[in-house]
């Protein structure tokens, strides 16, 4: 049976860049089954929700979940009482307990003169960011009166075992553990069970651990060293897109969220919905193509075909392909013939 995928274009440049996305994986021979739903703020705009119980339900039943991106300026609101688009992203991850979210940073050659950053700088860089995803700051109480705000950060043993389990596991050299064991509770608590899951199962991988600050700074001063950075759901968010840096552009980075084995996993840029150039045609359409791939990858096992992909991406880079982040002036067609015309 043809494998199910839900389609979930967003806003912004989102369906711009689900269309060829759709194209490349029926390029590549594939037969899934599409099934496209409102989410974000067009889910607000025809249902008042960012994520309606329907469209979850049909997330949890398919195979796997491909997300372009949400929000825009139309539903920037400050008031708790309104509907936001990113609660569509965060009731979804929480929906389908999608605990591990991956951000592999590896800068092509063929881009190092993109980043802002020196070539010497970013040249051997290969790094994956294991960022927890469903619990933290992000999901703890909230409160809220007219004078004041407040959010609890709260991570149990069990949520940090589980996230560090997918990041040794996914090492190949090293584990770097960012926390701020040096003020926060959480953290302390993080790296007491990164620590003795190390020494119980993973003592055959090199791990250290390094306070958030300070990996902000290694992170654009000394990116090669890394291999697996593992860490909480916001340092998570801001390190990794401080890591998008190193590729010359966030139009280039893709993710994967996966939950326990067997559940559908969820496949999105890092990047946004950028309203700013929506509908000119220019947006960079490769962090969804590569997203694409960590779908066959880790939500079909379809390796061979992930890899197609990621090489037609690095082939059409190669051979000059730049997208306007890029500081070129390919818009999303060209730059899907490109890739195409390289699978
Ligand atoms: C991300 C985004 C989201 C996050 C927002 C849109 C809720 O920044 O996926 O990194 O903070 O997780
Ligand atoms: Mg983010």
């Amino acid at each position: 049976m043809a494998s199910k995928i839900i389609l979930l274009p967003g806003d912004g440049i989102g369906p711009e860049i689900t269309a060829p996305t759709i194209e490349l994986l029926r390029a590549l021979g594939t037969d899934f089954e599409y099934e496209e739903h409102l989410f974000g703020g067009a889910s607000i705009d025809a249902h008042g929700t960012a994520l309606t119980d329907e469209t979850l339900a049909a997330c949890q039943a398919a195979d796997a979940v491909l997300l372009a991106a949400v929000g825009g300026p139309k539903w920037d609101t400050t008031d708790p009482s309104k509907p936001r688009p990113e609660q569509g992203l965060l009731g979804l991850r929480k929906g389908l307990g999608l605990y591990a979210n991956l951000r592999p940073v590896r800068p092509l050659p063929a881009l190092y003169d993109a980043s802002p950053l020196k070539r010497e700088v970013i040249e051997g860089t290969d790094l994956l960011v294991v960022r927890e995803l469903t619990g933290g700051i992000y999901f703890g109480e909230k409160t809220r009166t007219a004078d004041s705000a407040s959010d609890v950060c709260a991570y149990s043993r069990e949520e940090i075992e589980r996230i560090a389990r997918v990041a040794f596991k996914a090492a190949r050299r090293k584990v770097t553990s960012v926390d701020k064991a040096n003020v926060i509770e959480t953290s302390r608590l993080w790296r007491e069970v990164v620590r003795e899951l190390h020494a119980a199962e993973f003592a055959d991988v090199e791990l250290e651990h390094i306070l958030v600050d300070n990996a902000a700074m290694q992170l654009v001063s000394n990116p090669a060293d890394f291999d697996v950075i593992v860490t909480e759901n916001m340092f998570g968010d801001i390190l990794s897109d401080e890591a998008a840096t190193l590729t010359g552009s966030i139009g280039m980075l893709p993710s994967a969220s996966l939950g326990e084995p067997g559940q559908p996993g969820l496949f999105e840029p890092v990047h946004g919905s950028a309203p700013d150039i929506a509908g000119t045609g220019a947006a960079n359409p490769m962090a969804m193509f590569l997203s694409a791939a960590l779908m066959l990858r880790h939500g079909l096992s379809l390796e061979a075909e992930a890899a197609a992909i990621e090489s037609a991406v690095d082939r059409a880079l190669a051979q000059g392909l730049r997208t306007r982040d890029l500081g070129g002036s390919a818009g999303t067609r060209e730059a899907t013939q490109a890739v195409l015309s390289n699978l």
